[in-house]
C-alpha cells in the first residue's frame, strides 16, 4: 500500500494545473449508456475512480478508448475518452464492482431508460455516512419505473418505457438529480424536477446531454424541465475544471504561504469557498490563466462556516478548511450539514497537535502556533487531502498511509505539489 512522505515548512510558489472534475466525469461516463453512438469526453482526469467506472461500464458491454498525452508530458491536458455503448450486453451491475465506486449505482437510470430493465447492487455505506439511495428510487418510480429490492439488489423495470412526471426532492441530492435527469431524457413526455441540485457538475452533465439531443432547461437552478426524446446521439464534451481540487490547492497555499496560480480554474465554480479563503486573509485574484492565490507573512484569521448545497460552501472542502483552521489565530467553528459522519479527519489532525472539539455537527477548532509532523492514516478521499495540507505546514516529517484514497480524486497530487517547491514523495510498498 503506497504512502506519502512530506517534510513540511516549504511555501508553495508556481503554477498548478487544475484537472477535469471527478464528479462531472463519473456521471458523464454513465450518460454514454443513453446512446448507441460514441460519446467523446475531453479533459478527463486520470483517477482511480475513473478506471473503476471504466471497468463497470465494460461489464455492460461499453467500449472505452483513451488517448492523450501522458501526465508529465508538456501540455498534458487530461485524457480524451471515446465511449461507445453501441450494444448493452448486460443490465446487471454486480456488488463487487458497485461497492468499490458508489456513484456507479447511477447506471440504473440510463440502463432502465434505454433497455427497460436494470439490476444494480445497492452501493452500501461508506466512511462519511450511510449514503442511502431512497430518493434516487423515488425519482425513478415517479417516472413509471417498477422497483423491487431483493438480496441487496435494486431491480428496476419499465417494460413500456418511462413516462414524464413531477419529481419533488425533499432535500437537495446531487445523485438524485443526476438519476432523474438521465432517466427523464428518454421518458415519454415532460418531466419537472423541483428542489434539484444546482452543483456545477449537474449543469455540466445537462449541457452534455443537450449536445446529445436532449431537451433540458433550467439546469443550475432548483427547477429543471426535461422534454423526453426517443433517442440520443453521440457528442463531444470537455469536462469542466474540478472546483474541489481548485479549493484544495488554494487551501494548501493558504496553509504554507506562497504565491500560486491555479491554471484552468474557474472562480465562479467555487465563489463561496474563495470568499471564505479571503476572510482568512488570503489574497485571491482571477487572472486569464485561472485563479492566483497568495499569502505572504500575514497570519491566518479564524472563520465560522457551515457546509450546504451549491452555491454555499461545499462539504467536499470542509476537511481541507479544517486543516487550515488548525493554524488560525483564534477559534473557528465548522458545521457539517450534508453528511452525518464527515469528521473522520479530526482524530488524525489531532496527531499533528491540532486542537479540535466536536459538538454534534460542529467542530470547534482552536488554532495553534505550530503543528508537528506525525504518521497519520487517510480514511476517505477528502479527509486524506486535509492531512496532506496539515503535513505541508507541520514541522518535520509526516507519513500519510492508505493514499489510495487520494488517488481516487486527486490526479498527480505529489507531482503538482513538488513542482511548487513542496517536499513530497510517494513511497510504494
Ligand atoms: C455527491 O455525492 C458527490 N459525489 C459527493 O462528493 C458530494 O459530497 C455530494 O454530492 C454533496 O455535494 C459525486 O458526485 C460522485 P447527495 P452524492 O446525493 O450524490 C442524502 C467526493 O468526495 N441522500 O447530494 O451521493 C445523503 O445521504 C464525494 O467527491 C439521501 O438521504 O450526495 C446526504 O446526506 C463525497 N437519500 C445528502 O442527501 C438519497 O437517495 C446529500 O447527498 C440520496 C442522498
Amino acid at each position: 500500500m503506497d504512502r506519502i512522505r512530506i517534510v513540511g515548512g516549504k511555501p508553495l510558489h508556481g503554477i498548478i494545473p487544475i484537472s477535469g472534475a471527478k464528479n462531472a466525469t463519473l456521471p458523464l461516463m454513465i450518460a454514454s449508456l443513453l446512446t448507441d453512438q460514441t460519446l467523446i469526453l475531453d479533459n478527463v482526469p486520470r483517477l482511480a475512480d475513473v478506471i473503476n467506472l471504466q471497468r463497470i461500464l465494460g461489464n455492460h458491454g461499453v467500449d472505452v478508448m483513451l488517448s492523450g498525452k501522458r501526465p508529465g508530458d508538456s501540455e498534458y491536458q487530461g485524457q480524451t475518452m471515446h465511449i461507445s455503448a453501441a450494444r448493452i450486453v448486460d443490465t446487471t451491475a454486480p456488488y463487487e464492482l458497485v461497492s468499490k465506486m458508489r456513484a456507479s449505482f447511477w447506471v440504473i437510470a440510463p440502463l432502465v431508460a434505454r433497455m427497460g430493465e436494470a439490476k444494480v447492487s445497492l452501493p452500501g455505506g461508506c466512511a462519511i455516512g450511510t449514503r442511502p439511495v431512497d430518493l434516487l428510487i423515488m425519482a425513478l418510480e415517479r417516472l413509471g419505473v417498477e422497483i423491487e429490492i431483493d438480496a441487496g439488489y435494486v431491480i428496476a423495470r419499465a417494460p413500456k418505457g418511462l413516462r414524464g412526471g413531477e419529481i419533488k426532492f425533499p432535500k437537495v441530492t446531487v445523485s438524485g438529480t443526476h438519476t432523474a435527469l438521465m432517466a427523464a431524457v428518454l421518458a415519454n413526455g415532460k418531466t419537472q424536477i423541483e428542489n434539484a441540485a444546482c452543483e456545477p457538475e449537474v449543469t455540466d452533465v445537462a449541457d452534455c446531454l443537450n449536445k446529445m439531443g436532449a431537451k433540458i432547461t433550467g439546469a443550475g437552478t432548483p427547477t429543471i424541465t426535461i422534454e423526453g426524446v426517443s433517442k440520443l446521439s453521440g457528442a463531444r464534451h470537455s469536462v469542466l475544471p474540478d472546483r474541489i481540487e481548485t479549493g484544495t490547492y488554494a487551501m494548501a497555499v493558504a496553509m504554507t504561504g506562497g504565491d500560486v496560480t491555479l491554471s484552468g480554474a474557474r472562480p465562479e465554480l467555487l465563489q463561496a469557498g474563495l470568499d471564505v479563503l479571503t476572510q482568512t486573509g488570503v489574497e485571491i485574484s482571477a487572472t486569464n490563466a485561472g485563479i492566483r492565490v497568495r499569502r505572504n507573512g500575514s497570519g491566518i484569521s479564524p472563520v465560522d462556516v457551515s457546509t450546504a448545497p451549491f452555491p454555499a460552501f461545499p462539504t467536499d472542502l470542509q476537511a481541507q478548511l479544517m486543516a487550515l483552521m488548525t493554524r488560525a489565530k483564534g477559534t473557528s467553528r465548522i458545521t457539517e450539514t450534508i453528511f452525518e459522519n464527515r469528521f473522520m479527519h479530526v482524530q488524525e489532525l489531532a496527531r499533528f497537535g491540532a486542537r479540535i472539539q466536536l459538538d454534534g455537527e460542529t467542530a470547534i477548532v482552536e488554532g495553534v502556533n505550530k503543528l508537528k509532523g506525525a504518521p497519520v492514516m487517510a480514511t476517505d478521499l477528502r479527509a486524506s487531502v486535509s492531512l496532506v495540507i496539515a503535513a505541508l505546514a507541520a514541522e518535520g516529517e509526516s507519513m500519510i498511509n492508505r493514499v489510495y484514497h487520494l488517488d481516487r480524486g486527486f490526479e498527480r497530487l505529489e507531482d503538482k505539489l513538488v513542482a511548487c517547491g513542496a517536499q513530497v514523495e510517494r513511497i510504494s510498498s
